[in-house]
């Protein structure tokens, strides 16, 4: 079972964006997975790699854009993409320091996220400027 689920209200109306935000969600269930596969150290660190190379990616952009376009609510988006990125940080700690990963706060973590950043951050990002160049 996925960690995560896509879901109708995570969509902010272009296909486009839909469809990276789609990849994150999968790279986070991918993550989990392998995590709850009871995979080899290095081979979940790999994973951790890959996911905060994916999410960092999608952000940097976004990040671009918005700096080209003098958003106006720029602080206020990143802040909140530095947020999931540190809450990535932490789970990638506990992860090392071997402490159990409970997968349902964990989900709802994340979920929760997802949820409120897309729906509010990155909707009306998208409104206002459109699609970002990929
Ligand atoms: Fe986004
Ligand atoms: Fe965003």
């Amino acid at each position: 079972m996925s960690l995560l689920q896509w879901k109708d209200h995570y969509s902010v109306g272009i296909d486009a964006v839909d469809h990276e935000h789609r990849e994150l969600i999968d790279l986070i269930n991918r993550l989990y997975d392998e995590l709850t596969a009871g995979g080899s150290k290095v081979s979940v660190e790999g994973f951790f790699g890959d996911l905060f190379k994916g999410i960092s990616a999608h952000f940097a952009l976004e990040e671009r854009f918005m700096r080209e376009h003098g958003y106006d609510q720029f602080t206020q988006h990143k802040s909140d993409h530095e947020r999931l990125l540190d809450e990535i940080r932490d789970i990638m700690d506990d992860f090392e320091n071997d402490k159990e990963i409970g997968s349902s706060e964990l989900g709802e973590r994340l979920d929760a996220w997802f949820s409120r950043h897309f729906e509010n951050h990155d909707a009306r990002l998208h409104k206002a400027l459109g699609t970002h160049p990929t």
